[in-house]
């Protein structure tokens, strides 16, 4: 009886202890949480020391045996190199995981790089305001993101001071105008932040019509793979040309004509540059790209 009896009373006395317990697990993923949090606001204060009043005049960009890793140990960039002149097209092409998008997210200083260095005109991206940075590069993803707001306010989202004049001239170069003629209040349409009332080629198109707008002197084009009706594939196509005149453009390529027509295609493997050189060029040599092509693009031609 005493035994059983102490069996009960010690099960229910456990049982506050356990929910302590628990408590204090919750407690303690709330407090890495706030960490996590603290760690991020941390870092953000670190970017605003760069400088503020610098202006990209040329758009000369430099990777300079760059390394980095999400991960320690695990290094995902391999001492990358790489100079891109002034208003040169480049087209960064590669199998899947081989490190493109990772480029990308060094060059807009979403992550740091390790070791190495990555110059725009000559100056460290370091010392580079990061809200300069990326303001000053132009950057056209796959997902392109709206905001909830008209087609005219996402249109000039980068600064609503921008006249409509102005804004018009961009939408006839982007071909957004064939956007707006579709939407029941052209312009004035308000447009969800998801984008579920337009397909992806006209969300793509309204950030193409916007990177017109903030001129940028260099951009970044991520093209889509996913399919588009061939006659907005066109008018995406042309867009894109028109809009790569003149600067510096960095082109994570999917299309054998955007590949085709650029002045330099770099070709990734685990990190690194394995060839570059342009199309005719690379498809003699009968290397990484040559198998890239016959497996991928050969199929692909627009
Ligand atoms: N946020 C991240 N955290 C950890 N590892 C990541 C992260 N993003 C990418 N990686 C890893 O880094 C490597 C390079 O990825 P990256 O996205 O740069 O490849 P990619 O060349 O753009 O590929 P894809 O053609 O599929 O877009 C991959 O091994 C990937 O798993
Ligand atoms: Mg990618």
């Amino acid at each position: 009886g005493v035994i059983s009896a102490f069996i009960i009373y010690s099960k229910q006395f456990s049982r506050p202890i356990n929910e302590l317990a628990q408590l204090y697990g919750q407690i303690e993923t709330a407090i890495a949480g706030a960490e996590r949090i603290f760690t991020i606001l941390d870092e953000e204060e670190e970017d605003k020391s760069g400088d503020k009043d610098f202006k990209i005049t040329e758009g000369v960009i430099e990777f300079k045996n760059v390394n980095f890793s999400y991960v320690p140990g695990n290094k995902v960039i391999d001492d990358f190199s790489l100079k891109i002149g002034a208003g040169r097209k480049i087209a960064l092409v590669g199998s899947t995981g081989s490190g493109k998008t990772t480029i990308v997210n060094l060059l807009m200083r979403f992550y740091d790089i390790d070791s190495g260095e990555i110059t725009v005109d000559g100056k460290n991206i370091r010392e580079i305001s990061s809200d300069v940075l990326r303001n000053s590069i132009g950057i056209v993803l796959q997902d392109s993101v709206l905001f909830s707001d008209t087609l005219r306010g996402n249109m000039k989202y980068a600064d609503s001071e921008i006249s409509d004049e102005k804004m018009e001239e961009a939408a006839r170069l982007s071909h957004v105008y064939k956007v707006a003629e579709r939407l029941p209040e052209g312009y004035d349409t308000f447009l969800t932040s998801a984008g579920a009332n337009l397909s992806q080629g006209q969300r793509q198109m309204i950030t193409i019509g916007r990177a017109f707008l903030s001129y940028p002197k260099i951009l970044i084009l991520d093209e889509a793979t996913s399919s588009v009706d061939t006659r907005t594939e066109r008018h995406i196509q042309n867009a894109m040309v028109r809009l790569m005149k003149n600067r510096t453009s960095l082109i994570i390529a999917h299309r054998l004509s955007t590949i085709r027509d650029a002045d330099m295609i770099v070709v990734m493997d685990k990190g690194h540059i394995i060839e570059t050189g342009n199309h005719e060029d690379l498809l003699e040599r009968k290397g990484r790209y040559y198998d890239l092509y016959m497996t991928q693009f050969a199929g692909n031609e627009t």
